[in-house]
């Protein structure tokens, strides 16, 4: 394999994405075989202990990766978290000319057009053809499917699973500093960045933006919490842009075992991808499906909460472990801001 073909199987990798636009990931080549890692300096936060953002970000990059590799006309065997004592090691990746593919591999032209939209309100209707196609696509990855809710009772079911979670995140000072964190407001308004959430590509409207702003301070968020702002950007976040949207899907998981959650993270780009090609929109939504799995260290008084809303969780779409909700829809436009990514080169070895 040639330093051009590396680095375009690279490059593919990380246009995958990744909580928080983390990008968690690491990459080391011995002759051919790639190591992807998870990044120690960026994962194993309070909302990714146990790696499960992280192992969703690896599965992502790695599905990338063997896509375009294929379009390239290589194949991959792959061993997953090849050495227990080494958590951060999720793949072993080893590649070989296929002459037997026919390199048809259509989902790689999406891979750089494929992005996160979080504006609201969408149209169209999301087609028993268009699932169709995105359930296969899930259980190409096996073990994976992905659930619809279907009548407005399950609609409702998953939407206030979700809006609770969503709340918990700005009522929490724990999960709060956490999600602000991440948020580059040095950025400004109207610029991308190459790592973390750029504050443009949140869609909040200009009027609300300072306060938004003001949020991020705990004292700030205590205080406006006292009159249901938590409440009310649990509705804002995902409640109202999940009721003004036509598709709503949760990606399922066998079990909470890494190599599925990393094989849940190959089926969600998968989906991503086909949700890209066909012209759909897509918002992913993980905090009901990560804060009910029972790993995050919130505050005492959070405890009982969240273990509601494992057991709601649950009920919407048992067997199995709901991990990531997809808003989907048709808009308009492209959004005009997108996530950056950092220098390839910053990722590790190249060569
Ligand atoms: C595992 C995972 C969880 C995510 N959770 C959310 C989420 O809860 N809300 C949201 O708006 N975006 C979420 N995202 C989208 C990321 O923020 C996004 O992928 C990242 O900022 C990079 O932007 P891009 O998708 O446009 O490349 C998630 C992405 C992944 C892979």
């Amino acid at each position: 394999m040639d330093r051009h073909t590396k680095a375009a199987i690279l490059c593919a990798g990380i246009a995958a994405p990744s909580a928080d636009n983390s990008q968690p990931w690491r990459f080391a080549w011995s002759g051919d075989d790639l190591d992807l890692r998870i990044d120690a300096d960026r994962s194993g936060r309070v909302s990714d202990t146990r790696y499960v953002l992280s192992d969703l970000a690896a599965g992502a990059c790695l599905e990338n990766m063997i896509i375009h590799a294929r379009s390239l006309g290589y194949a991959a065997d792959v061993q997953t978290f090849p050495r227990p004592d080494d958590e951060l090691w999720a793949a072993r990746i080893r590649w070989r000319l296929d002459t037997e593919s026919d390199q048809s591999e259509p989902l790689a032209g999406a891979i750089e057009q494929r992005h996160t939209d979080r504006r609201f309100p969408w149209g169209g209707s999301i087609t028993t053809d268009t699932q169709a196609r995105l359930n296969a696509q899930a259980r190409l990855i096996p073990g994976q499917r992905l659930y619809w809710p279907q009548t407005p009772r399950e609609r409702k079911a998953a939407l206030s699973v979700i809006r609770q979670a969503e709340t918990m995140r700005f009522r929490s000072p724990t999960l709060h500093a956490e999600l602000f964190s991440s948020i580059r407001f040095a950025a400004g308004w109207h610029t991308a960045c190459e790592e973390g959430l750029a504050p443009a590509t949140l869609a909040v409207e200009p009027p609300l933006r300072p306060v938004f702003q003001a949020l991020r301070r705990p004292a700030v968020m205590a205080m406006l919490n006292r009159l249901g702002a938590a409440s009310m950007l649990g509705w804002r976040s995902a409640w109202l842009p999940i009721r003004l949207s036509p598709g709503l899907c949760l990606l399922v998981i066998p079990s909470t075992a890494r190599s599925d959650v990393l094989a849940g993270g190959r089926a969600l780009q998968r989906v991503w991808l086909q949700a890209t090609l066909d012209g759909l929109s897509v918002q992913p939504y993980a905090a009901a499906g990560v804060l009910s799995l029972g790993f995050v260290a919130v505050e005492p008084a959070f405890q009982q909460p969240l273990s509601r809303l494992g057991s709601a969780l649950h009920d919407v779409c048992a067997p199995g472990h709901g991990l990531v909700f997809l808003r989907l829809g048709y808009a308009r436009s492209a959004p005009r801001d997108r996530s950056g990514r950092r220098a390839l080169a910053s990722f590790g070895a190249l060569q």
